[in-house]
């Protein structure tokens, strides 16, 4: 029986100051394992109740969209989901559903995937291009949405550097992490960012990486999001104390990143601490940059 595993990273979006614009992808990745049915099955690993209802599990949605939108009806699918991304932590988890369930539509009614089809659908069930597409692309991605026209580029990201990603134990929804945010901001915050998006990529091109610990500050969305997570300044703080060269909110959080060309164990170790003086377990991850983006491969068995 022919199965098609679809791999999609995890991804680190904003990086700091690029809110809404920067994302990285991570060498951190769900499978989805799947075959042709007439009905739909779906098994997870680890095991989740709330996945294997086909009403609420995304991929089976976003699949059922991409056949929609094709213009083919959608008969069932087998999917065997292995989740090593947690979900609603800041590290596209969602992303990863959807990107799976688009190139899965794709690939088997065997049509070409054009950056405007991937868009028209992906952006049904989620805005933020800067999570979407180095999902699907891998790699530095910056990207802005204007209109019904989505504008990007692959930037260059040094080979010496690794993310270190510290997930706390407990889940915070985008949704609540945006409905924080303020309307308007003032000039002064806005320009405040716009400096450190460039000081940022212009530091990553030369590295300059005694540059990033300032250029990955914000003041657009860590503010405001911070008060949803416990001692974030400390965890940050401890962070650049272990030679971090930057850090800042993963995505729309809870999972704090830090960039950093050595000291890995030493940083993951020190944010967890901080998240423990309040109570908070967490786990650390070392993880390399994924440059490939989705990767579809036919197993034969
Ligand atoms: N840039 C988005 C945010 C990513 O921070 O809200 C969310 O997936």
């Amino acid at each position: 029986m022919k199965k098609i595993l679809i791999r999609v990273p995890a991804t680190t979006a904003n990086l700091g100051a690029g809110f809404d614009t920067l994302g990285l992808a991570l060498q951190l990745y769900n499978d989805f394992l799947i075959e042709e049915s007439d009905t739909v099955e779906i098994e997870t690993y680890p095991k989740n109740d709330f996945l294997e209802n086909p009403d609420k599990n995304l991929f089976i949605q976003v699949l059922k969209e991409t056949c929609k939108y094709l213009g083919n009806e959608f008969h069932g699918v087998k999917v065997k989901q292995i989740n090593n991304v947690p979900v609603a932590r800041g590290l596209g988890s969602s992303a990863t559903a959807i990107v799976a369930g688009i190139v899965a539509g794709f690939f088997v009614n065997q049509k070409e995937l054009t950056d405007k089809d991937f868009f028209a659908i992906a952006y049904k069930f989620e805005p933020h291009p800067d999570n979407l597409l180095p999902a699907w692309k891998g790699g530095f991605i910056t990207a802005l949405m204007e209109k019904d026209q989505t504008f990007y580029n692959v930037i260059n990201f040094p080979e010496d550097l690794k993310a270190v990603v510290v997930i706390p134990d407990f889940e915070l929804s985008t949704e609540d992490a945006r409905k924080v945010l303020p309307e308007s901001v003032s000039l002064k915050d806005a320009i405040f960012n716009v400096q450190r998006i460039a000081l940022f990529i212009s530091a990553l091109e030369n590295r300059r990486y005694d540059l990033l610990r300032v250029a990955m500050e914000d003041k657009l969305h860590q503010p405001y999001r911070k008060k949803l997570i416990p001692n974030f300044d400390k965890v940050i703080q401890n962070a650049i104390s272990s030679g971090a060269l930057g850090a800042s909110l993963s995505g729309a959080g809870s999972t704090i990143l830090a960039i950093a060309n050595k000291n890995f164990e030493e940083i993951g170790k020190s944010m967890q601490s901080a998240f423990s003086e309040v109570g908070i377990s967490s786990q650390y991850k070392i993880l390399d940059i994924d440059r490939n983006g989705t990767q579809i491969d036919i197993i034969n068995e």
